[in-house]
């Protein structure tokens, strides 16, 4: 808009500066004219991309949060694994501290075994829990003890109860949570540890929380990760960062299981091929070698 108004201005300037100079040596007075637009076309142009590219800058730390800074997690090389220590460590702080408010879809109790738990502690787990099942043989519904096939229950019964509870804001599922955020396992790390003062002149609502990294800056969800808020079977020294590091583990894990076996296939897929195109490109000369070492002479009859 702004661009195309001062090309515009520009343009009338310039058929001012061409009406000026007709007369005498026409020509010469367009070409100049012509000039003077392009120039002026040119300088506009680049004002308002300074315009538009500074506004924007201002406009992505506010609405869009404060970008996450990248932290060396311990699967993101390309041959790297998850740390399944982690991932166990994780779904403890899920079940301890994010399960009161986020549900997790997407995981059933047998997902966790041979990831981060024996059978029978996976099955032990599921008994914890209570599921509504039926109808029975009078065609009653009746309670149980969760299975390994069971998956993990909402902590409220819809997204209404959700919101009443949480001052109108909806604690959304955390299965697929990692990759449903720009910046990944370090968004959700840095929100999780994030939380701090409002900076002077920041107003945030009753209710509300103050977090950079959370776009528009006020979040629902208060801080919930503190040192020892968890203590960890393995001894491993419960810190806030270790427990949001755990967690974000156990969540990235959550959104993508099959991580650790698309890796190590295509580690063997990459083994095969190099070895298999070695092979081809030895076939391929083996086939051709006839035809390249054969001499065509030209003979003609004397
Ligand atoms: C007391 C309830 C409560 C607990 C406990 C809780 N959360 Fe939340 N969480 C919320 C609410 C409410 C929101 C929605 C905030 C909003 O939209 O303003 C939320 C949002 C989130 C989001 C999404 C942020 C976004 O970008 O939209 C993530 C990720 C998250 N929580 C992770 C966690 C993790 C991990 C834990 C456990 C360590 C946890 N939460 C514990 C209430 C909770």
């Amino acid at each position: 808009m702004f661009a195309s108004r001062l090309a515009a201005s520009s343009r009338s300037a310039a058929r001012l500066f061409s009406t000026a100079a007709a007369g005498s040596t026409e020509s010469t007075g367009r070409r100049a004219a012509t000039t003077v637009a392009t120039l002026g076309a040119a300088a506009a142009l680049a004002y308002s991309v300074s315009l538009t590219s500074t506004s924007a800058v201002h406009a992505d730390t506010e609405a869009e949060g404060l970008h996450a800074p990248h932290y060396p997690w311990n699967h993101k090389g390309p041959l790297d694994s998850f740390d399944h220590a982690s991932i166990r460590r994780g779904y403890q702080v899920y079940k301890e501290v994010c399960a009161a408010c986020h549900s997790l879809d997407r995981i059933a109790y047998r997902n966790l075994v041979g990831v981060s738990h024996s059978v029978d502690e996976a099955k032990a787990l599921a008994e914890e829990m209570e599921y509504v099942d039926g109808p029975n043989d009078q065609g009653e519904m009746f309670t149980r003890p969760g299975k390994l096939s069971d998956y993990h229950p909402r902590p409220y019964p819809n997204e209404e109860a959700a919101r009443a509870a949480n001052a109108g804001a909806y604690p959304p599922d955390l299965s697929l949570m990692v990759k449903a955020r720009h910046g990944a396992e370090d968004y959700v790390f840095a929100l999780l540890m994030g939380y701090c003062d409002p900076p002077a002149g920041v107003e945030i609502r009753e209710g509300l929380n103050y977090n950079p990294y959370f776009p528009g800056g006020a979040i629902g969800m208060a801080r919930n990760i503190y040192d020892e808020v968890v203590e960890f079977e393995d001894g491993t020294p419960a810190t806030a960062s270790q427990i949001a590091k755990d967690v974000v583990t156990f969540l990235a894990w959550a959104a993508e299981p099959e991580h650790d076996d698309r890796k190590r296939m295509g580690l063997k897929a990459m083994i095969l091929l190099t070895a298999m195109s070695g092979f081809s490109l030895w076939l391929k000369r083996f086939k051709w070698s006839v035809l390249k070492s054969r001499k065509v002479v030209f003979k003609p009859n004397a």
